[in-house]
């Protein structure tokens, strides 16, 4: 993939002599971004483009081609491709439109298989071009002048990354790299990141602008192996249903359910941005700045207000500020950084009279504390500062002390603190107009600070050991009567052989036997119609709760396949399932769903209106550490009420655990299950109880893993 990055010979397939035409661009931008190597302009009349020979073909070209750009419309592109592979050209990028976006996927395979009989890589097709500013590349039709930085930016959208690339050079913000990958036929964000960003010294960190991933297991795979080396950002689009619908006919990509994108995003260590201006803000931060070192934060202020907007912010994004009284004190309360009634309580105020000089000496304090991890600067603009002068400060002390801890500044004000910001973002310090923003950004490098940490302890996930061959018994069984759905005693069995707590069931055939396993399964007993033909049972009147003594149990039985037989006569009727009823308690569901890009995923919620209205629910792709299911039942908003809130009795929070873990590994190992619900799933004190449970299969039958 060097060739694509660092090419010494470029040759521009339909370059043009006229201005505003894309071969025009290209040539252009390749030649006033400074290129040095060899240039070759092709096309079928000219003699000489912006000054560089033409030729009418590759294989008129003298020398070697390390990358080809391809601007030439569509139905011309196979047979030149097939040229440039004659040619023995080394990668390419196909600018063209009209493949497989608008349904001609048969011409983009076709240019697959020969970038494959020629190994000769290339992005695109549908794409605006690449630039890599380390070695003067702009083989592109964006703009020309971007600046040159450490932030590598991925678009699978042509327009809004050209957009964004204009954007980034009002916003001074320094790319190494931009990479149009458009339909992504050949190369897409895993291979790029992969191949040739993540080793790349000169990228800290990747910007993807994603509408959908096709391979999403070994998207995350690859997210985390370099997320773990330099941060990734994302921004994904169609997060609404009707966008999602509107990304799918954009590239003509599966946009999988957006709360399944984050998850995914969230386990490999992705941080998903909110939109373009956010996931800028972020970039800026996390590019500047070295990895914390530890979690206080200091807040150094002018302001008494923007500092305490700066803390609901930290607060917000779970950022910690140093809290040690006396040692920030013992650091600031000095007369050259704060008047007497400055305060060092962290937010530090240096007062609205605190100049330029004050701002440098607290900053250097607060460089030279070990105990500062990370420092945060807010400056509202007073008559008593130059911000010009305190722009030269903070650069001074920021250059000779930035490796150190990272630094974010926000600077409130008129025109002159624009301008202030602008010179220090072309310096490279992160710079914003608002607390919020500079906090954010902060946080975002301590969330994937934090990612690190958490993957060197969880360590790789072990498979469990499960009864796989007694599971597929089960599972053949009802296979070969021709169904995918689990009846309740056959999910529950599944859930006893791996070890779920399941309240002692059994299936009755008769009166007689009703009554003796309700007397084994233990009094008050639930009783339930059992029939692959009643699969909503209680308007079937198939549900009876709580028969507590034999007659009961009798008059339940009859009931129930009354009921069963007036709502469908010819239902095939397997017999009564009967149960212990198990006390109340606070209902939790866990629930599994085969997303088509990333697979088996677990959902994990409290139950009843939690679910239904609030929607209070977190999701993981399976399978994963025992530590995640801990983390996902302490990122749901009601978890409180599991944790034992207004009097009630903590629920055993380990058992919980436990479940989502096990079913996650459950769910990884056995292909054929296609949905599984516990719901509920009883929390109790001690323990947790699969009171109810569904399990779907997949039409297709799958080997043992
Ligand atoms: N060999 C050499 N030169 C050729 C060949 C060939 N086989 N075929 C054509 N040419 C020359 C043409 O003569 C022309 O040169 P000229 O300007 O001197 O006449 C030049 O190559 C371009 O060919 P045209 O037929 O003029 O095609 P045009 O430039 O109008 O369009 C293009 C080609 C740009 C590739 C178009 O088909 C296209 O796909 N446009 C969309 C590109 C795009 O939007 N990409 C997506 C991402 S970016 C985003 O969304 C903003």
């Amino acid at each position: 993939m060097k060739f694509l990055f660092k090419p010494k010979s470029i040759a521009v397939i339909g370059a043009s002599a006229k201005p505003g035409k894309i071969g025009y661009e290209i040539m252009d931008n390749i030649l006033s971004y400074g290129f040095k190597g060899e240039l070759y302009p092709i096309n079928l009349k000219e003699i000489e483009i912006l000054g560089k020979k033409c030729y009418k073909s590759v294989a008129d070209v003298p020398g070697e081609i390390d990358l080809a750009v391809i601007s030439i419309p569509a139905k011309y592109v196979p047979a030149v491709f097939e040229g440039c592979g004659k040619k023995g050209v080394k990668s390419a990028a196909i600018v063209t439109s009209g493949f497989g976006e608008v349904g001609d996927h048969e011409t983009e395979n076709r240019l697959v298989e020969i970038a494959e009989k020629y190994n000769m890589p290339f992005i695109g097709p549908n794409i605006f071009g690449i630039v890599y500013a380390p070695n003067n590349i702009n083989a592109s039709f964006g703009p020309a002048d971007v600046k040159p930085g450490k932030l590598a930016f991925i678009t699978q959208s042509g327009a809004l990354g050209i957009a964004l690339m204009g954007w980034t050079i009002t916003n001074k913000i320094g790319l190494s790299s931009i990479v149009s990958i458009g339909n992504k036929a050949q190369i897409g964000e895993s291979e790029l990141l992969e191949n040739f960003l993540k080793d790349d010294p000169n990228t800290k960190a990747i910007l993807l602008y994603v509408e959908g991933l096709i391979d999403g297991r070994q998207s995350m795979k690859t997210f985390k192996e370099v997320g773990l080396k330099k941060p990734i950002i994302a921004l994904k689009s169609g997060r609404s249903k009707r966008g999602a619908a509107a990304a799918a006919s954009h590239t003509g990509s599966l946009a999988g359910a957006d709360n399944i994108y984050s998850a995914a995003f969230k386990q490999s260590g992705v941080l998903r941005a909110i939109d373009a201006s956010e996931a800028f803000d972020w970039a800026r931060c996390i590019t500047n700045n070295p990895r914390p070192k530890g979690k206080n934060a200091v807040i150094i202020t002018n302001g008494g207000g923007v500092g305490v907007m700066a803390t609901d912010a930290c607060e917000d994004n779970d950022l910690d500020l140093y809290n040690d009284q006396e040692k920030l004190k013992e650091l600031f309360f000095k007369p050259e950084i704060m008047p007497p009634f400055g305060s060092t309580k962290n937010p530090v105020d240096i007062t609205g009279g605190g100049g330029e000089l004050a701002y440098k000496k607290a900053i250097e304090a607060a460089y030279n504390a070990k105990e500062i991890h990370s420092i945060v600067v807010l400056y509202c603009q007073t008559a008593t500062t130059n911000p010009d002068l305190l722009a030269d400060y903070i650069i001074e002390v920021v250059k000779k002390n930035g490796g150190k801890k990272p630094f974010v500044i926000a600077n409130i004000g008129g025109e002159a603190v624009e301008t202030m910001i602008d010179k220090l973002n072309e310096n490279d310090i992160s710079a914003y107009d608002l607390p919020e923003k500079a906090i954010s950004s902060l946080s975002a490098l301590y969330r994937w600070s934090e990612f690190i940490d958490r993957n060197e302890k969880q360590g790789k996930t072990k498979p469990l050991k499960l009864p796989i061959p007694q599971i597929k018994a089960i599972i053949d069984n009802i296979r070969k009567e021709g169904r995918i759905q689990m009846l309740e005693h056959e999910s529950k069995q599944i859930f006893k052989l791996i070890g779920l707590n399941v309240p002692p069931f059994a299936l009755a055939q008769t009166v007689d036997e009703a009554q003796k396993f309700a007397q084994e399964v233990g009094y008050p007993v639930v009783m339930k119609i059992v029939s692959e033909d009643i699969i909503h049972k209680s308007d079937a009147g198939g549900v009876v709760v709580g028969p507590k003594n034999a007659r009961e149990v009798d008059e339940a039985f009859n009931k129930i396949l009354t009921n069963a037989k007036n709502y469908k006569a010819d239902a095939n009727i397997r017999g009564v399932f009967i149960s212990h009823m198990v006390p109340k308690a606070t209902e939790v569901i866990v629930g599994v769903t085969r997303d088509p890009t990333f697979g088996p995923v677990v959902m994990f919620g409290l139950g009843g209106i939690f679910v239904e209205i609030m929607k209070d629910v977190v999701f993981r792709v399976a399978p994963f550490p025992k530590e995640e299911a801990r983390h996902m039942i302490n990122e749901i908003k009601s978890k409180p009420m599991l944790y034992g809130a207004r009097g009630t009795k903590p629920a055993d929070i380990d058992a919980l655990v436990d479940t989502i873990y096990i079913i996650s590994q459950l769910v990884s190992q056995v292909d054929d299950i296609k949905e599984l619900d516990i719901n509920p799933l009883f929390a109790l004190e001690k323990g947790a109880s699969a009171v109810d449970a569904r399990i779907t299969l997949t039409e297709k039958s799958y080997p043992s893993n």
